[in-house]
């Protein structure tokens, strides 16, 4: 008889093999690497080649190691076009809450432009006492703030409307979402400055692209947390995120953060651009299109194991994956091993962020069998990710965009993951 471990008494919370959370709450995520599958070796008894010559010299500006060169962005150009379509961050081979900046996701209507931000600059006027223009370098000298949030194209997981279930990695049907340290200007400041007639309720944001994206913000989220985004996880923001100044509206819809920001406008009613009417609206079963989804719903997708990995046979895992509401924070996320019959709360990893990704994860003891593995997530205003038939049931079948249901992963007695609809 084997000597009974740590390990054996774990306790199992849901079906099918799901473990209680605590093993990541208390330290007890030592058990987990000494009996498991991540097989810690002692030191090879050979001396590396790279401890017997000096290594590279310093540079300028750091990359990544050449090892690690295949985590790439799922490119997808519109063809036709110049230069719309959208880019998706790799979930899959991502931890923790931020994404590098180089693999944030990108959604241009008409490409990157080339911005000099010595010739930009942003013009308040509209609705104001005193209309006014900013260059970069008066933007950067009023006081920053940073704020760590998601950005959610609208348009995200779109691709779980279809028929059948789209056979991708967790990147390629998600990944139109991505979390960053912002760091700007308030909007209010610059808002208070110029002077806001009381009939200004509204305004227009206009980015300097070819498209000349534009968007209707209400006036009450334009004075309470949108800011005017300079730096991106601490350094300028990417040409793809709008060098040299984006709007940030947190928790909202990807598409009114507008990038390339060079005109907002005071105005008493929404603007009605051709980007809030004939995009970014919602087709309903009654025939009418719903206009103005501004904060995305609570979501959640697990991202490991999911589809296209392979499991690496029976025994312990973690179950890793994020969870986000553009309503607040995140409350809690339930795991289920056994297609949505048992859940159980998994580890949530602090701090948890309003509007910003989350980081969950829960233990798993896989036994080889066929599984359906699901995430749902519970946020602040206790507002639950649904299912996927309640999502399509209650929004009809012509919706495409705000696609927010409980993703479900099968893992089949090989350890293929696919992606199932239940
Ligand atoms: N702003 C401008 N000027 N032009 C654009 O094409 N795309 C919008 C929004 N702001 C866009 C824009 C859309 S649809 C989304 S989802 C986000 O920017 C994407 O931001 P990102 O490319 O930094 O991820
Ligand atoms: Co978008």
């Amino acid at each position: 008889m084997t000597k009974p471990t740590a390990l054996d008494s774990l306790e199992q919370v849901a079906g099918n093999g799901l473990l209680h959370r605590r093993l990541f709450l208390q330290g007890g995520a030592a058990a987990l690497a000494g009996a498991t599958l991540l097989t810690a070796r002692a030191a090879p008894p050979d001396v590396p080649a790279s401890m017997k010559t000096p290594g590279a010299p310093m540079r300028g500006y750091g990359e990544r190691s050449p090892h690690e060169a295949q985590v790439q962005r799922v490119v997808n150009t519109t063809p036709g076009t110049t230069g719309t379509g959208g880019s998706r961050t790799p979930l899959e081979s991502l931890e923790g809450i931020i994404t590098p900046s180089s693999l944030h996701f990108e959604r241009h209507h008409s490409g990157v432009p080339d911005i000099d931000p010595a010739q930009h600059q942003v013009l308040i006027h509209g609705l104001v006492e005193r209309p006014l223009i900013f260059s970069m370098d008066a933007l950067a000298r009023y006081p920053l703030v940073s704020r760590i949030h998601f950005l959610e194209c609208s348009g995200n997981s779109a691709g779980n409307n279809n028929a059948e279930a789209p056979q991708q990695t967790a990147g390629g049907i998600h990944g139109l979402v991505s979390c960053s340290d912002w760091t700007g200007v308030p909007l209010s400041v610059l808002l208070d400055e110029a002077g806001v007639k009381p009939e200004g309720k509204w305004l227009l944001a206009e980015g300097g692209d070819a498209a000349s994206m534009s968007r209707s913000v209400p006036m009450a989220k334009a004075m309470d947390d949108a800011i005017l985004a300079l730096y991106q996880n601490g350094e300028k923001l990417r040409p793809e995120q709008g060098y040299p100044v984006r709007l940030f509206l947190p928790g909202y819809e990807g598409n009114m953060n507008v990038k390339w920001l060079r005109r907002i406008k005071v105005t008493a009613e929404p603007t009605m651009t051709k980007d809030e009417t004939s995009k970014y609206s919602d087709l309903q079963p009654n025939g009418r299109a719903k206009l103005f989804t501004f904060p995305m719903d609570v979501k959640s997708v697990i991202t490991s194991p999911s589809g296209m990995q392979k499991m690496q046979g029976p025994g312990l895992y973690q179950i890793s994956g994020i969870a986000w509401s553009g309503f607040g924070r995140i409350r809690r996320v339930e795991v289920s091993a056994d297609g949505g019959k048992s859940f159980a709360e998994a580890a949530l990893d602090g701090p948890v962020l309003p509007q910003a990704l989350t980081r969950f994860r829960m233990p798993w003891r896989w036994d080889g069998s066929s599984s359906l593995l699901m995430s749902r997530a519970v946020d602040e205003t206790g507002a639950v990710q649904p299912t996927r038939a309640a999502l399509m049931a209650a929004r009809g079948a012509a919706f495409r965009y705000h696609y927010n249901a409980i993703q479900s992963w099968n893992v089949g007695a090989a350890g293929e993951v696919s992606n199932v609809y239940v």
